[in-house]
C-alpha cells in the first residue's frame, strides 16, 4: 500500500472552503455527557491551526459513538465544539444538522479564518453505508477534503473515503505523521525490528503476526494470548485464558518463525492467581501453570529476556499490555517493556487502544516516538490491508 500522500502542505487552501475529517470520537461520562479525555480534540489543533493560519474556511466534522443512523441528542457534537473552541480560543460556529439547511447556510456563510462543526456524521444512515448521495452533499459544503482522522481510517465510510470521489483529498499532519513513521516502520524498519504483542485474544493478531512473520526480526508474544501458544508447545495453563481453536494456528505460526529464521520469544515464567481479582495474589511460577493457578502476568525472568530483545533493536512496534495491567500487582510485565521502549534508543512505535493507555498510564508517553491515535486503524496498519481512509487520497 502507498503511504506516500499529498498533505495540506501540498495544497493551496488560501480562501478557500475546506472539509475536514477529524476522529473527536472522545469518551464521555455516561451521567454528564461531560469530555472524560480530549486527547483526540488537542491531536487535531496543528492541522486546524495551520488551515485557519493559511485563511482557509474549515468546516470540520466527525462522529461521535455509534447512533447508528439515528439521531440521539446524548450523542451530539456539540460538547467537542465547545471543547474545541476552549482550546483554540476563538468561536467554533455549531451546525445543528449535517448536511441539512442548517448546515448549508452556514457554511456557505463561512469566511476564512473562521471555522465550523457540522452535527455527528453517524446521524445519518448515508455515513457508514457510504451512500455516494450523502459524500456529494458533504462535499458540496467545500473545496477540498483534508482527512485528519487517523481512527477511522479503516472505515469506508462517506466522511473517510467516499467524499475522496467529488474533491481534491489530502491528509492533515496527524494522519501524515501516523503513515510517516509507522508506514516506515513496516516497509524500511531500522533493524533489528522488534514486534512486542500481547493483549487477550490470538484470533485479535492473526493477521498481524501474519504480516509481521514477513517483516520484523524477533516477534514477542505476551499477555493473555499466550498462553494459547504455551499450550500449543506442549505446557501445561491451568486456568489461564485459551483459544482452544488457536491452537493449530499457533503451532503453524511458531513453525513459520522457525522457517524463517524470526526468533519468536514466549513467557519462560509467569505471574498467577487463583481468581481474575484485582486483590488474588500473585504466585510466581514457571513455565507450567498449576492446574488451580491462572497467567496473568509474565514473570521477572520473562521480563529480562524481553527487556534484553528490545535493548539492541532499531525499531519497536507494541501492540497489546503484558499481563493484566490494570490491577496492580499484575502491571509489572507491561511496566517493564514500557522502560525497555523508553530507554531502547529505538524508534518506538505504540499501537493505540490499550497499549497506549496502559504507557500513558505508567508515565511512559513522553518516552515513546510515536503513540498512535488509532486503535482498530492501527492493528489494520500492522497487518497490511489497504485503508480506505488512506487509499483514497492524492498519491504525492
Ligand atoms: C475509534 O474510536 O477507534 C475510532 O473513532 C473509530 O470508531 P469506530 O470503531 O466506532 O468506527
Amino acid at each position: 500500500m502507498n503511504y506516500n500522500k499529498k498533505t495540506v502542505k501540498d495544497i493551496d487552501v488560501a480562501g478557500k472552503k475546506v472539509l475536514l475529517r477529524c476522529d473527536f470520537n472522545v469518551p464521555q461520562d455516561k451521567a454528564t455527557g461531560a469530555i472524560t479525555d480530549d486527547k483526540r480534540i488537542v491531536a487535531a489543533l496543528p492541522t486546524i491551526q495551520y488551515l485557519l493560519e493559511q485563511n482557509a474556511a474549515v468546516i470540520a466534522c466527525s462522529h461521535l459513538g455509534k447512533p447508528k443512523g439515528e439521531w440521539k441528542q446524548s450523542l451530539t457534537l456539540a460538547p467537542v465544539a465547545e471543547r474545541l473552541s476552549q482550546l483554540l480560543g476563538r468561536e467554533v460556529i455549531f451546525a445543528k444538522d449535517i448536511v441539512g439547511e442548517d448546515a448549508q447556510a452556514k457554511a456557505a456563510a463561512l469566511q476564512p479564518g473562521q471555522i465550523m462543526l457540522l452535527e455527528n456524521l453517524r446521524f445519518d444512515k448515508g455515513e457508514e453505508k457510504n451512500d455516494p448521495i450523502f459524500a456529494k452533499k458533504l462535499a458540496d459544503l467545500a473545496e477540498i477534503y483534508v482527512s485528519d482522522a487517523f481512527g477511522t481510517v479503516h472505515r469506508a465510510h462517506a466522511s473517510t473515503a467516499g467524499v475522496a470521489a467529488y474533491l481534491p483529498a489530502v491528509s492533515g499532519f496527524l494522519i501524515g505523521k501516523e503513515l510517516d513513521i509507522m508506514g516506515k516502520a513496516l516497509d524500511d524498519p531500522k533493524r533489528p525490528f522488534v514486534a512486542v504483542l500481547g493483549g487477550a485474544k490470538v484470533s485479535d493478531k492473526i493477521n498481524v503476526i501474519n504480516n509481521l512473520l514477513e517483516k520484523a526480526d524477533t516477534i514477542i508474544i505476551g499477555g493473555g494470548m499466550s498462553y494459547t501458544f504455551a499450550k500449543a508447545n506442549g505446557h501445561t495453563i491451568g486456568k489461564s485464558l485459551l483459544e482452544e481453536d488457536k491452537l493449530d494456528y499457533a503451532k503453524d505460526m511458531m513453525q513459520k518463525a522457525k522457517d524463517k529464521g524470526v526468533n519468536f520469544l514466549l513467557p519462560c515464567d509467569n505471574l498467577c492467581a487463583v481468581e481474575f481479582s484485582k486483590d488474588a495474589q500473585p504466585v510466581a511460577v514457571g513455565e507450567d501453570i498449576p492446574a488451580d493457578l491462572m497467567g496473568m502476568d509474565i514473570g521477572e525472568k520473562t521480563i529480562e529476556a524481553f527487556s534484553a530483545a528490545v535493548k539492541g533493536a532499531g525499531t519497536v512496534v507494541w501492540n497489546g499490555p503484558m499481563g493484566v495491567f490494570e490491577f496492580p500487582a499484575f502491571a509489572e510485565g507491561t511496566k517493564a517493556m514500557a522502560k525497555a521502549l523508553a530507554e531502547s534508543g529505538a524508534i518506538t512505535i505504540v499501537g493505540g487502544g490499550d497499549s497506549a493507555a496502559a504507557v500513558e498510564q505508567l508515565g511512559y508517553a513522553d518516552k515513546m516516538t510515536h503513540i498512535s491515535t488509532g486503535g482498530g486503524a492501527s492493528l489494520e496498519f500492522l497487518e497490511g490491508k489497504e485503508l480506505p481512509g488512506v487509499a483514497c487520497l492524492l498519491d504525492k
